[in-house]
């Protein structure tokens, strides 16, 4: 029998805090913070040989993120953030004028601002398809399907989306996009999905500094063969003709490489975690610390079809439009006075806690914010 127990000891998280939202920025665990700050102490013994050896570390650190990802490392590149996973894709895209680039409402505010910019610049169109959020797999399919036709140069698609926590059913996207274009933004999918780059998309962009618990600004970006070369990355270095994607993209300029190459060392903390037969058992956890948090605002859980393996949303009685930083101010309130860090998520004029499980997290956590939440609303 496996161990499964909780390990905050792997972290150097704040012990009188509640971490209850893993999703927006990870934590980096103690292991990976050591190897980091070994690699930056080696950089500034000797900055010249440090960047001599970087291309060769990054290559097997790189090698070893697609074997995790278990995709085709000739398609694999590097990035900061899905972010810029994102905006590679669409640069890569031809997009007309009078064309559109279709997302849905479930869509992160600043992918949607990505494909809003290309828009502008290419006199193209965005459109917003509205997907319920008890949305079942055929509804989304068809919701989306419908607005697909020959205008149409893109679609992008939360593989699990941020606001609402949900999984969408991205092979039978791919298989609606019948040859348009469908970019997968899978920022949450690393760890929390087996494979997420396996499901026939174009371009696939997640990330590592989430629920693999990497360092910050470790991100990746898969391209499906026909893209490879028309691909480039957003920062023009000395590696611009080189015909491999992952090499061209291995060259930012002068950067802190030390991130790319730790990033390796947070897959083997998941390693010796037991991270397949761990994953279930945090699904379990978040569920019942949702439950409780529910119970004690009064509150159902929404019926999300497929939700995230480890994220789970609380709608709260709560008024967002009382002001433009209502939602803001009542977080840092909660920081502050209950000693909790939770994120906030609207979706339909509903305002819901999207709280996280991770490794170091136990039913604990959620009691005490359950038993804290309530004095705030
Ligand atoms: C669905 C989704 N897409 C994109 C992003 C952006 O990620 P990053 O800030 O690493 O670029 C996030 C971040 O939370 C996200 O949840």
């Amino acid at each position: 029998m496996k161990d499964l127990s909780p390990r905050p000891d792997l972290w150097s998280l704040d012990p009188d805090v509640l971490h209850l939202n893993h999703g927006s920025y990870g934590a980096v665990p103690r292991r990976t913070q050591e190897l980091l700050a070994r690699l930056r102490t080696e950089t500034e013994a000797n900055p010249m040989l440090w960047f001599r050896s970087v291309a060769d570390r990054l290559t097997t650190s790189r090698l070893e993120l697609a074997r995790f990802l278990g995709t085709d490392p000739a398609g694999f590149a590097l990035l900061p953030n899905a972010s810029a996973g994102v905006t590679a894709a669409l640069a890569a895209i031809p997009i007309r004028p009078g064309s559109r680039i279709v997302l849905t409402d479930h869509i992160y505010g600043a992918v949607r601002y990505a494909a809003e910019r290309i828009a502008r610049a290419r006199q193209a169109e965005v459109v917003v398809v509205e997907i319920p959020l008890e949305a079942d797999d055929d509804t989304v399919v068809a919701a989306i399907s419908a607005a697909l036709d020959e205008r149409t140069a893109a679609l992008i698609v939360d593989q699990i989306s941020s606001g609402t926590a949900m999984v969408f059913p991205i092979r039978r996207l791919a298989e609606a996009c019948g040859g348009i274009p469908l970019i997968v933004d899978g920022a949450h999918a690393p760890a929390l999905l087996d494979s997420p780059a396996q499901d026939g998309a174009d371009f696939w962009t997640g990330n590592f500094h989430k629920w693999p618990a990497a360092p910050r600004g470790t991100a990746g970006l898969v391209v499906a063969e026909k893209w490879r070369e028309a691909t480039l990355p957003l920062i023009v270095s000395w590696s611009e003709y080189d015909e491999r994607l992952p090499e061209r993209f291995d060259m930012q300029g002068t950067y802190d490489y030390a991130t790319w190459i730790a990033a390796a060392e947070s897959l083997r903390v998941l390693a010796d975690l037991d991270w397949p037969a761990r994953r279930p058992q945090l699904t379990t956890l978040v569920e019942n610390g949702a439950q409780l948090l529910a119970k004690a605002v009064g509150t159902d859980l929404p019926d999300v079809a497929h939700p995230a393996a480890t994220m789970r949303l609380v709608e709260i009685p709560f008024d967002a439009t009382r002001s433009p930083d209502a939602g803001e101010a009542f977080k840092i309130r909660v920081s502050r006075e209950l000693k909790a860090e939770i994120t906030l998520t609207g979706f339909d004029e509903r305002i819901f806690v999207r709280l996280s499980a991770h490794a170091y997290n136990s039913l604990r956590d959620y009691e005490l914010l359950a038993s804290r939440l309530p004095t705030l609303l």
